[in-house]
Order: structure tokens, then C-alpha cells, then sequence
């Protein structure tokens, strides 16, 4: 059985996978309205920039079906304060706000067309629904894009056949409604058959890496290895590598870009190797109101999350009690050690030492 991140239908509702529990554990958990879709958001039981996003609001588009069958009145207002209420779980990944933000705007759209309550909790589930399709689609098109990209860097290395590539996190199905995008991208590249092995760094102190992208690598047949995070500069080293691809919460105005802690030490030991770094990221991570990544708010997770190794949803405490922790979710990699920024639009434009994102955006989405 293909493990799919979540499930959702009109008549049946929502249920998503509990990620804390793979790959021991195959479980789905029900969401029933938009206060269950921020505890799994909140929790890392649904985790990955796009799907943090899905989740929130097809779990709101169940609790406004339930509202309209109901025949529950003020479904402007109610609507607003829960779409308000679902962007603080989690600061990082911008899809979260942009998704709310156009979301929004299907329920001023049908206010100002005089709607009435009925209408206007539909209008937002429909547009929530709709969501769900477009991310598989965008995720295949980065996929396309991210496979000719890597081929292409081999070509002018002067490097024919298969492509050897590292990634970190999970960027997979599991992260997104399906495919997936850094993940999509290797799986596009195996079905073309050049993919010689994908190489997935265990991801600390989370472990997306090890339980969930190679768990997607078994599962789908890919040739992959894992490694610990400290492993990469050795591997580069030593192996060769043709390139490395991540995936990315957050890509500000000139491309500097958010993503799993550790992130940026691949950028770094990539250009220290002469490895191409590409970031994969559909047009819904992209946020051109912020300028330079120092303004993208960094997550901090609790200190337990660093010290302690959870399996099955149990805590086995392995640091030292006492010790003082700092334990940010992300980093952010500058745009001049980024190769390429693929989106379901292509690539976008590189000037010398960054990217060109505030010409890319209107210029796709018209
Ligand atoms: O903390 P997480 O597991 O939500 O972080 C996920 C990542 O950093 C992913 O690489 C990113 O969201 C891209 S997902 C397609």
C-alpha cells in the first residue's frame, strides 16, 4: 500500500497519517474541524510546507460543511477569525499564510457578490478542495523541471547517465498532497531512468530524513542511501556527488531561502565541492513581501525535540539533564550559494548573486 499523506472527500471527511508514528506505525487520524487541524499541525503529526498548509484548510472546509448542513449563520466572520486562528501553529512555512490569504479572499469575493451564509461556506470548501489537485499537478511540474535542471548541470560538467543526488528532510508525498517536490524531483529523475542514488541525510533532531524520506525510498524502489547530517562533507568528498536538492518553507524576494536546520551547511559544503545546490519550491512558498531571508521568522521547537529520541510516540531522554539547548526548526540559506530555485513554473531567473523572484511571481500567476 502507497502511503498518502492524507485523505479527504466530501462525504467522508478528513483523515491524515500521523507522522510521529512512521514508519513503525501506519496510523490515520481523523480531523473534524479546524481546531484538530492546528493540534496535528502544531504536534509535527502532519509536518512540510505544502501540507501544513492542505491540512488546515481542508480541515476548516470539513467544520464549514458541517456549518452549512447546519444552517449556521455568520459564516463571513466565523470563517475570517478561524483562517486568523489556523496561521499560529506554525511560523515558518509561508504556504500556511498564503493559502489563508487566498482562502480569504474566496469569502470576500463571495461577501461582496452577495452570497449568503450557505453559499459562502461552500464557495471556501470548493476553493479548499481545489487546492488539493493543484499541488499534485505543481508538484509534477517541479519535478519535470528539477529532473532537466540536474541533467543539464551533468551535461555541462561533461557527466553523461545517472545522477548522483543528496537531499535533506522530507519533501516527498508525506510532505505534500502527493509526489512531492526535492523528493518529486528524484522520482521524476528515477522514472526517467537516471537516477543512480538518492542520498537522504537523517535530518536531526526530527529525523524526516531517516523515517519518512527513506521510508518513501523504500517503498517506491528508488536506490537510496542514508546518511547522518555530520556524513555529508565525506560523501562529497570522497563519492562525488552531482548535485543536491531541498526543499524550502519560505523564498523571499531575492532568494534567499528558508528550510530544514542543516540546510544551509549543505549549501555551504556544496559550493566548497563544486555541487550544484537547488532549491525545489511550488509558487505557494514564494514571498516576495519579505525582502532578505533575515526577516523570515525562525521557528524554535522545544528543548525535548533536541534531547530526547521519540519512537512510536514514546520519549527515550538521551542528552544529558541540564544542559542548556537551542533548537531552531530551520535556517535559511543565502541565495548566492543556490544554484537554481525550481518551481512548478520553471526556474526562476538568476541574476549574479541572487534571484529575481518579485518578476517571476506576477508574471506566473497572470
Ligand atoms: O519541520 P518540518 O518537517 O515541517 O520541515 C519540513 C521542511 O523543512 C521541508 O523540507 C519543507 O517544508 C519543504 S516540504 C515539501
Amino acid at each position: 500500500m502507497v502511503l498518502e499523506s492524507l485523505h479527504f472527500s466530501r462525504d467522508g471527511g478528513l483523515e491524515v497519517l500521523d507522522q510521529l508514528q512512521v514508519p513503525q506505525k501506519k496510523t490515520y487520524i481523523r480531523v473534524k474541524d479546524s481546531q484538530d487541524a492546528w493540534t496535528v499541525v502544531r504536534n509535527m503529526q502532519v509536518r512540510g510546507a505544502p501540507l501544513l498548509a492542505m491540512v488546515s484548510a481542508l480541515g476548516l472546509a470539513v467544520e464549514a460543511l458541517e456549518r452549512a448542513k447546519a444552517k449556521r449563520e455568520g459564516a463571513a466572520e466565523w470563517l475570517r477569525e478561524r483562517m486568523s486562528f489556523l496561521k499560529t501553529s506554525r511560523p515558518t512555512a509561508v504556504n500556511l499564510f498564503n493559502t489563508m490569504d487566498a482562502l480569504g479572499k474566496v469569502v470576500e469575493d463571495a461577501v461582496a457578490s452577495g452570497r449568503n451564509d450557505q453559499q459562502i461556506y461552500h464557495a471556501y470548501a470548493d476553493a479548499a478542495e481545489q487546492m488539493l489537485e493543484e499541488d499534485v499537478k505543481a508538484n509534477k511540474a517541479i519535478g519535470d523541471a528539477g529532473a532537466d535542471a540536474i541533467l543539464a548541470a551533468m551535461k555541462a560538467a561533461g557527466r553523461d547517465g545517472a545522477a548522483r543526488v543528496m537531499t535533506i528532510c522530507n519533501t516527498g508525498a508525506l510532505a505534500t498532497a502527493g509526489w512531492g517536490t526535492a523528493l518529486g524531483v528524484l522520482r521524476t529523475l528515477h522514472a526517467r531512468g537516471k537516477l543512480e542514488r538518492a542520498y537522504c541525510l537523517e535530518t536531526r533532531p526530527y529525523n524526516q530524513g531517516a523515517r519518512l524520506t527513506a521510508f518513501e525510498l523504500v517503498e517506491d524502489g528508488l536506490p537510496g542511501t542514508l546518511i547522518c547530517d555530520s556524513m555529508a562533507a565525506a560523501l562529497m568528498q570522497r563519492c562525488g556527488l552531482d548535485a543536491c536538492i531541498v526543499g524550502a518553507d519560505r523564498v523571499v524576494a531575492n532568494g534567499d531561502s528558508a528550510n530544514k536546520i542543516g540546510t544551509y551547511s549543505l549549501a555551504v559544503l556544496s559550493r566548497h565541492h563544486g555541487v550544484p545546490f537547488y532549491v525545489a519550491a511550488p509558487l505557494t512558498t514564494l514571498d516576495v513581501n519579505l525582502k532578505h531571508g533575515s526577516e523570515i521568522p525562525i521557528e524554535e521547537r522545544p528543548d525535548e525535540e533536541l534531547c530526547s529520541l521519540k519512537v512510536e510516540g514514546v520519549s527515550h531522554r538521551v542528552a544529558a539533564p541540564g544542559i542548556g539547548v537551542w533548537n531552531p526548526a530551520f535556517d535559511v540559506t543565502p541565495a548566492s550559494l543556490i544554484s537554481g530555485i525550481v518551481t512548478d513554473c520553471g526556474l526562476i531567473p538568476k541574476r549574479s548573486q541572487d534571484f529575481d523572484v518579485a518578476a517571476f511571481v506576477p508574471e506566473k500567476k497572470r
